[in-house]
């Protein structure tokens, strides 16, 4: 019997990706409604790069499906040129399944997947803009310390704000 606090089939956090993965990713990021049109080709950019290269691409991929549907991803990879310091690049949660806990739980697996690759810093990149603002409350419940603000860095008025975490 169920209930309404069933919380129904575990999640399968999934990190080989394959090219029919590639139009419900695309509609993950666009249902979310925190990206413009030119973000999104970039971070379709990362999976295709990523689909196409395999073990050789610098982004990794974790998707977060439940009973068969993708639910939320994360991409992430080391930083070129750093002494095992890591980039969260992308993370987003489908809009009929965020405040569940979701974001949190894929941010600690992709940590816990990055420390055993020897990962000891963990960078996480968004804006200032009113969007992202949920996005930087997240971070920094997720246990990551504003690193950088740069006025301007994407256009006028438009800050890059950059979130920290040592695991
Ligand atoms: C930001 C995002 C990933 C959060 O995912 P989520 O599954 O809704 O978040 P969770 O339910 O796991 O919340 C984790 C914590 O963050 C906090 N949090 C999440 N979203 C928040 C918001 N909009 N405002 C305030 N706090 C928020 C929660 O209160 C929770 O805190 P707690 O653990 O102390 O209780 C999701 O809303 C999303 O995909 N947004 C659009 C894309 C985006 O901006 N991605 C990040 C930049 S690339």
């Amino acid at each position: 019997v169920t209930g309404p606090s069933d919380p129904g089939p575990a999640p399968i956090l999934r990190e080989q990706v394959a090219p029919s993965d590639r139009t419900k990713l695309f509609k993950l990021i666009q249902d979310c409604g925190a990206f413009y049109p030119h973000e999104m080709a970039y971070g379709m950019g990362l999976f295709d790069e990523h689909l196409l290269r395999g073990e050789n691409s610098s982004h990794q991929f974790m998707l977060y499906e439940q009973d068969g549907s993708l639910i939320a991803y994360g991409c992430f990879g080391p930083l070129p040129l750093t002494d095992r310091r890591y980039h969260l690049y992308w993370l987003v949660v489908g809009s009929g399944a965020s405040s569940k806990g979701i974001g949190k739980a894929l941010e600690s697996a992709i940590a816990k997947r990055v420390r055993t690759q020897g990962g000891v810093r963990l960078y996480a990149e968004t804006s200032n803009r009113a969007t992202h603002e949920g996005a930087r409350q997240f971070y920094e419940h997720c246990g990551y310390r504003l690193d950088t603000v740069t006025p301007d860095y994407y256009g006028d008025g438009h800050d890059k704000v950059v979130y920290v975490k040592d695991l």
